[in-house]
């Protein structure tokens, strides 16, 4: 069993969406999480995903008191855009950090079919650029505790079969390319005292049941407190969609933050099936557990 904290502090710094009322803040089609872990006397900082632009983050987190030259690494979930697309930007400011990712993030080209047509989801930045402007590459395939009760998840084993995987695709040659089968989507587990686990996604393209099935596992801990970021359910068939929830209603997480990519008619359903603990998350929420 892994370690544990005390408790988990998250400042979103973006989301697809931006919290009514707030003057300053900025949001984009993205996903980027501040995250202080705190034991006794010591608090872990890190930064999991960075957004498309990278700017929205950085003015965001100016914005939020959050000072990101204290982060201890940043964790891309997956090479997507949205989640990755910042990182050059990001690094540039910061200056050395190191970073965590899964060794195919960046190496393939990924494409989505939008209205029929091939579209680009790779980020711009090249991993020599990243190198060169002070990023240390760390890649990860495994399960790795870089503070007791605080993993990344590596690799993210398959349970049940992938819940989308039609309209993506990896390959160099547009003639060529193969189904994209996401073997870099990662999520972090923080294991918090008597509550459980914390389930951070990126777009959960793993399978958000694969996660939250491989986060027991991994940590040996059954109880899910909350799960934050997007899940990606839009294009699932009704009857697949009903799955996926029952299949939540078995893990039965104590709280829910669906956001990002997970869709308007999939976050309806599951507020419906799963009641209150379904919870909106946007830019400029900070959350406590
Ligand atoms: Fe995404
Ligand atoms: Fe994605």
């Amino acid at each position: 069993m892994v370690g544990s904290v005390d408790c988990v502090r998250l400042v979103v710094l973006n989301e697809n969406t931006v919290k009514s009322g707030s003057k300053k803040l900025l949001a984009e089609h993205g996903l980027s999480m501040y995250v202080e872990a705190k034991k006794e006397d010591s608090i872990f900082r890190f930064l999991a995903d960075v957004g498309q632009s990278g700017d929205v983050v950085l003015k965001n987190a100016l914005h939020m008191n959050v000072d990101l030259r204290d982060i201890e690494f940043i964790f891309i979930s997956h090479g997507h855009y949205d989640h990755a697309g910042g990182l050059l930007n990001v690094v540039k400011s910061l200056g050395r950090v190191k970073v965590y990712v899964h060794p195919v993030a960046f190496k393939r080209r990924r494409f989505k079919i939008v209205k029929g047509k091939l579209s680009e989801s790779t980020p711009e930045f090249r991993e020599e650029d990243l190198k060169k402007s002070g990023a240390e590459l760390v890649y990860i395939r495994e399960p790795h505790e870089v503070f007791p009760g605080v993993v990344l998840s590596g690799e993210v084993k398959r349970y049940l079969p992938l819940e989308i995987k039609e309209n993506y695709f990896v390959g160099e040659d547009e003639t060529k390319l193969e189904p994209d089968m996401f073997l870099d989507d990662q999520s972090i587990y923080i294991n918090v005292k008597d509550k459980g686990l914390v389930v951070l996604t990126g777009c959960a393209h793993a399978g958000v049941v694969n996660i939250l099935m491989h986060a027991r596992e991994v940590c040996g801990v059954k109880d899910i407190y909350a799960v934050i970021g997007g899940c990606h359910l839009e294009p699932l068939s009704d009857e697949k969609l009903s799955e996926v929830i029952q299949k939540l209603k078995e893990i039965n997480p104590t709280l829910l933050y669906p956001c990002h990519c997970t869709g308007f008619e999939p976050i309806i359903k599951m507020r419906e099936e799963l009641g209150l603990k379904v919870k909106q998350v946007t830019t400029g929420d900070v959350l406590e557990f």
